[in-house]
């Protein structure tokens, strides 16, 4: 299965990948969280991508689109991926297209997971992180890790990402809008959407979000 995974900031993409790549044993592919890796390994490409995602906008096209081709060539990816936060504008809905259809391959669906807005402020302002990896994703209300300020996962410490401070999520989700939502438009015209309301429990969630997948071959 090949899917994107597609929503506003803090809409439960990242929550949502964790498991749904788990049940579909397939490999969860963030360019969000390939960025972050670079920033904290102090990279030539997290210090350049650290910059624009600080400020809310999108790192440029031709750093991101290298980026991504380079992880869905890594052989876990072989037989399908999970894409969570990539493509996010049309130029890289595009170069996606192009890249899989050099190898003969299409996706299988994507996901758009809906949220109000006043939801998703609420998601990000409780959003805990863990310093070790940042797709072990907590929330200091709705999704509590059982000792506080503690990865459930790997035991590092929670903290509040630099991007989730208010101007930036005001100003990523107007990224959002303008950059993001016309790719709907563009899966849709090759019938490829399959709309969720990404509301109540994350479990209840990911069991809608397999409900509504097409069924594996
Ligand atoms: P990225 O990391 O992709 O951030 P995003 O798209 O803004 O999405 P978020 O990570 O904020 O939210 P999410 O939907 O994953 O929600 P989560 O599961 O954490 O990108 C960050 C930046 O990197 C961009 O701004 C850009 O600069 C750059 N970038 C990345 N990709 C790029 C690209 N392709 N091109 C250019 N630039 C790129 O959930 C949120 C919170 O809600 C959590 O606390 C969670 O516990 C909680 N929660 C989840 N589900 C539920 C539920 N059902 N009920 C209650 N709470 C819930
Ligand atoms: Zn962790």
């Amino acid at each position: 299965m090949r899917i994107v995974l597609v929503g506003p900031p803090g809409a439960g993409k990242g929550t949502q990948a964790a498991y749904l790549a788990k049940n579909l044993a397939i490999p969860h592919i963030s360019t969000g969280d390939l960025f972050r890796a670079n920033i904290s390994q102090g990279t030539p490409l997290g210090r350049e991508a650290k910059s624009y995602m600080d400020a809310g906008n999108l790192v440029p096209d031709s750093v991101t689109i290298a980026m991504a081709e380079d992880r869905m060539e890594q052989p876990d990816a072989a037989n399908g991926f999970l894409l969570d936060g990539f493509p996010r504008n049309l130029g890289q809905a595009k170069a996606l297209d192009e890249y899989l259809k050099d190898k003969n391959l299409k996706l299988d669906a994507v996901l758009d997971l809906e949220v109000p807005e006043d939801e998703v402020v609420k998601r990000i302002a409780g959003r805990r992180i863990c310093r070790n990896d940042s797709s072990h994703v907590f929330h200091a209300e709705y999704n509590k890790p059982a000792v506080e300020g503690v990865c459930d996962v790997c035991g590092g410490e929670l903290y509040q990402r630099d991007d989730d401070r208010e101007e930036t999520v005001r100003k990523r989700l107007e990224v959002y809008h303008t950059e993001t939502e016309p790719i709907i438009d563009y899966y849709k015209a090759q019938d490829l959407v399959v709309t969720l309301l990404a509301m109540g429990k994350v479990d209840e969630v990911t069991k809608r979000a397999m409900a509504a997948l097409p069924s594996r071959d």
